[in-house]
This record gives C-alpha cells, sequence and structure tokens, in this order.
C-alpha cells in the first residue's frame, strides 16, 4: 500500500489566512495542519507516501517535511495544476507513484485519531476493491458524502451533500483503493460543480460489490470553515491533553 495526502486546493473559504498559504500548513494546536493526516499514515505502517500540492506551495511541504527521513519514511511531491478539479482528479496524479500498488488517500485537513493499521493489512490481504471510511455526523451530514451500509460493512448507496440522507454516517476523506481505480477515474465526468467527484468514483466500486465501509470514533475536517479550525485547534489541544493523540 502506498498513500497520498491531498493537500492542494484554494481555501477561499479561509481567506484572508490563506491569503499566500496553503491551507494544509496552517496551524492547528502544536503543529501544521498536515503533520496530522501525516502521522495517521505513518502509524498506519505505509512507508511511501505522495504529497499533492499547487505549484505555489510544493515548496512549502518540502521546506517543512524534506525527505521524510525524520519520520522515517520516504516522501514525494507532485504538482495537481487545476486546484478545482476535484479529489477524483487529484487521486489520478498518484497513477505513476503508485506503480500498481494499492492507495490509501487521505485529504490533507482531515485530522483524526483512527488506527488505520489493521485496515491496511485487511486490504492488503484481500486486494480488490474499495474501503471508505466513515463517521456518524446526525445533523451535518448533508454538507457531506452520505454513506448507507448494512450491518456487516457493505456499502448499499452513497449520496454526495443529498436534500433527503438516508443515514446519518458522512464520508471522510480517508480512502483504500485497489490499482483499478485509474480506470475508473478515467470513466468519471465532472459534476454540477465541475469536479470530477470522489463520490462518483466510489460508486463504480458500489456497482462492483466491493465497496466497504469502516466507522471511525471521531473525525474532524479542520479546513472547511474558520469555525471548524478553531474547533480542531481546540480538539486536538484537548486530546492532547488527555494522550488520545501526540
Ligand atoms: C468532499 C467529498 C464529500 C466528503 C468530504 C469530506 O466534499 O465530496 O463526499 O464527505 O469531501 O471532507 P467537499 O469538501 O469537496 O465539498
Amino acid at each position: 500500500m502506498r498513500g497520498l495526502i491531498l493537500a492542494g486546493g484554494l481555501a477561499t473559504r479561509l481567506r484572508p489566512l490563506t491569503q499566500v498559504t496553503n491551507k494544509h500548513l496552517l496551524p492547528v494546536y502544536n503543529k501544521p495542519m498536515i503533520f496530522y493526516p501525516l502521522d495517521s499514515i505513518i502509524k498506519s505502517g505505509v512507508k511511501e507516501i505522495l504529497i499533492l500540492s499547487s505549484s505555489d506551495h510544493a515548496g512549502h511541504f518540502a521546506n517543512l517535511l524534506g525527505s521524510g527521513d525524520q519520520f522515517g519514511v520516504r516522501l514525494y511531491y507532485v504538482i495537481q495544476d487545476n486546484p478545482k478539479g476535484g479529489i477524483a482528479n487529484a487521486i489520478s496524479l498518484a497513477e505513476e507513484f503508485a506503480g500498481g500498488q494499492n492507495l490509501l488517500v487521505v485529504l490533507g485537513d482531515n485530522i483524526f485519531g483512527y488506527d488505520l493499521k489493521p485496515a491496511v493489512e485487511y486490504f492488503d490481504k484481500k486486494g480488490k476493491g474499495a474501503i471508505v471510511f466513515g463517521v456518524k455526523m446526525p445533523t451535518e451530514s448533508k454538507q457531506y458524502g452520505v454513506i448507507e451500509m448494512d450491518t456487516q460493512g457493505k456499502v448499499l448507496s452513497i449520496e454526495e451533500k443529498p436534500e433527503h440522507p438516508k443515514s446519518d454516517i458522512a464520508q471522510t476523506g480517508i480512502y483504500m483503493y485497489d490499482s483499478r481505480v485509474f480506470d475508473f477515474v478515467r470513466n468519471l465526468k465532472p459534476s454540477q460543480r465541475g469536479e470530477l467527484e470522489v463520490t462518483d468514483l466510489n460508486n463504480h466500486y458500489l456497482k462492483e460489490a466491493t465497496l466497504e465501509c469502516r466507522l471511525i470514533d471521531w473525525w474532524i475536517d479542520a479546513g472547511t470553515s474558520h469555525d471548524e479550525l478553531l474547533r480542531a485547534n481546540n480538539m486536538v489541544a484537548e486530546k492532547i491533553a488527555k494522550g488520545v493523540i501526540k
């Protein structure tokens, strides 16, 4: 399994904080935001990790994180020219890097405490399909992809920001894919907002009944608004104080 962190985008919702810097470099309590998803991937045992960002900011990530030696992993960097291409477009840029292996994708503003290691080991053994990670979020799920699943974890439906959600499970920005993901992305058409949607991508796996969902206990999408960024800072401070995360 190889890892991919998506740290591109324009982050217009966080202006002026993101006027001259990348959202994923903003502080969350005592570290730049990207440290949290990076740490989650490192803990999962994945050792080769690609960081995707814009040409404006790729050098900043390289300055901050370097070769990965300090973390015991190997880091690679790639540029997304079109920051509005969508998550699936961003994933497509990892094709060469993935080199036919499975891919763990994490959005660079996702902070969570879930241990991905057992899922990585399970998925590498299974070898086919995809896993999407969901979180229970009763009131806000309409802002996200919404996942309906059975008691075995098999996904029954995923809808992007539905008017009438079929469940209270929101799709997070954590995904595992087999090597066919790049062929599926090639078949996607841009959505109404002009993006190649991760929900459409996941629906390809759903159609062939190889999409599973794992529930994670807590998750925060730190980059969605000033309020969520503030909440992320407070939540991380609290989790560190309680020893839940370092
Ligand atoms: C994207 C996905 C959505 C998912 C969310 C998680 O939404 O399209 O399904 O729930 O990430 O952060 P976006 O933030 O692009 O609107």
